[in-house]
């Protein structure tokens, strides 16, 4: 019998009151159901609403440092329990272990991060004009926030958007991916084992367009974290204006890394490999297209056709396996329909381009890495953002055409060079149009402690991870305080001036 999870509201579980549910199965084995959850309604987000504002003003209350301890206490948890944690992961998610171990690592690197800025959660504090008077700012809670997650990182993700909103006082209702429910309930599970107190944070399980809607209209919701695509982001940016919620948006990308003829192509081999197709080109930091200075293009293409032809695809619990399935029949759809999007704009499919078939492949949804060659910077296949294993590559003549063509579509998340000039590699850290720029290194793989985020259609100039998270989850407050025992006036001119 499989497991059957609850909504989680004010430290209890219930089921959704409408009693609807649905099945979250393993997309590398359909047989393996890993747990039924609630499909729950915007009558289920109100009741978790309330009781994250019931909540927050004891919690808010709370000394920050003490908040901190709870998450670090949490963390341990995580650490006890990470090697049963990134298991389950990769079963309800496809990605290999060695990946889900480093999503559990994800999230305990920024609980204990977070738990370090605890103690520190600057202000400023700022001269005055006037004399006898100080002045300074600091950092105060907002409310209850709504987070609606993505599948791809099931726990990091979720861990970036709680842990600093907790820090910083607010309480939360969550809404885990439909895909990559239980990662999320583990997740809270270690939250509430380390103390944390009824109500702080709520579990809402559902579909985006019911329980995600429900948060954009509610009014005792005070912002919207949310990490998707563009389409979606773009609605949600909508709403909240309308109500003047605050809402931070990590969407889309169309990542590239350069190579150039100078590069160690070796290395630059090894980086494209892992950009491309691990989390099977499942991350919003993926490489998707590779622009290849002409030099060393039919070699290098040559290197990556290769090694991708040889890439172990299978069910992520093996650890032999280097790329598991797609997330989603869905998913495998849409990846397909780009590779056949690719074909008809006349790109050149040098490998891949199919399901996998047979054997234990016809109980998952797996594909073929796939790499098109000859690819026109203005194709939808190096325009759109795919979310799968498919590798566009694009021949530049010189570093000049390489930029513009790296900068040439509506994102702006991630993007790389490999190139032994380290001038070269300055001009393009300054020249490119992308939240995160890496020299000599693939395209995903950002750590926790520094700012994650992206220009252009990625998002809303909000930046997850780092100093930065606290910036989102904050008000600033702006403090005067006048010891002079005198009615001091700022801008205005005095008889004696
Ligand atoms: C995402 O794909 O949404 O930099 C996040 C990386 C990971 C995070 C990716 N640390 O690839």
């Amino acid at each position: 019998m499989a497991r059957e999870y609850l909504n989680f509201i004010n430290g209890k579980f219930v089921p959704a009151k409408s009693g609807k549910k649905y099945e979250n199965r393993n997309p590398a084995d359909t047989d393996d159901l890993i747990g039924i959850f609630p499909s729950s309604g915007a009558d289920d987000v109100d009741e978790a609403v309330r009781a994250a504002k019931m909540a927050y003003s004891a919690w808010r209350a709370l000394p920050v440092p003490k908040r901190g301890e709870i998450i670090r206490r949490a963390t341990e948890i995580l650490i006890k329990r990470k090697e049963e944690l990134a298991r389950l992961m990769t079963r309800e998610m496809g990605k290999v272990l060695k990946e889900t171990r480093g999503d559990v690592q994800e999230a305990i690197d920024t609980g204990l991060y977070a738990a370090g800025e605890s103690r520190r959660l600057w202000g400023k504090v700022v001269p005055s004009e006037l004399p006898n008077k100080v002045a300074f700012v600091t950092r105060q809670p907002m409310g209850v926030w709504g987070m609606i997650c993505p599948w791809n990182f099931p726990m990091a993700i979720p861990s970036w958007k709680i842990f600093p909103a907790l820090i910083c006082g607010n309480t939360v209702v969550i809404k885990p991916a439909t895909l990559t429910p239980a990662s999320v309930h583990e997740f809270v599970a270690a939250l509430t084992e380390a103390g944390l107190p009824s109500g702080v944070v709520n579990i809402v399980y559902g579909e985006g367009r019911v329980v995600g809607e429900a948060f954009l209209n509610h009014p005792d919701i005070c912002g919207i974290s949310f990490t998707g695509s563009s389409v979606i982001g773009r609605r949600i940016a909508e709403i909240c204006g309308k109500h003047l919620k605050r809402c931070s948006l990590e969407l889309g990308g169309k990542n590239a890394q350069i190579v150039m003829g100078d590069a160690d192509l070796e290395l630059a081999l090894e980086g494209v490999i892992w950009g491309a197709f691990g989390t099977t080109g499942q991350r919003c930091t993926a490489t998707s297209r590779l622009i290849v200075e002409s030099q060393v293009y039919e070699q290098f293409l040559e290197m990556v056709v290769e090694r991708a032809k040889r890439l172990k695809v299978g069910n992520g619990l093996d650890e032999t396996v280097e790329m598991g399935p797609l997330v989603s029949e869905g998913q495998r759809k849409t990846v397909h329909s780009y590779v056949e999007i690719g074909k008809s704009e006349g790109a050149r499919l040098v490998c891949g381009g199919e399901f996998l078939k047979g054997g234990d492949y016809d109980r998952g949804f797996f594909y073929k890495p796939t790499i098109f060659a000859d690819v026109k910077p203005q194709m939808r296949i190096a325009q759109e953002e795919i979310f799968g294993p498919v590798l566009s590559v694009i021949k530049v003549k010189d570093f000049t055409e390489a930029i513009a063509v790296l900068n040439s579509t509506s994102y702006g998340l991630s993007s790389s060079i490999y190139t032994r000039d380290v001038n070269r590699a300055f001009k393009a850290i300054e020249q490119i149009e992308a939240g995160i720029t890496y020299i000599n290194a693939p395209t995903i793989g950002a750590e926790c402690h520094l700012p994650f985020g992206g220009v252009k259609e990625t998002g809303n100039g909000h930046r997850e991870g780092g100093w930065t998270a606290y910036e989102i989850f904050s008000e600033l407050k702006t403090v005067y305080v006048d010891y002079s025992g005198i009615l001091q006036k700022a801008q205005i001119d005095t008889a004696d001036d």
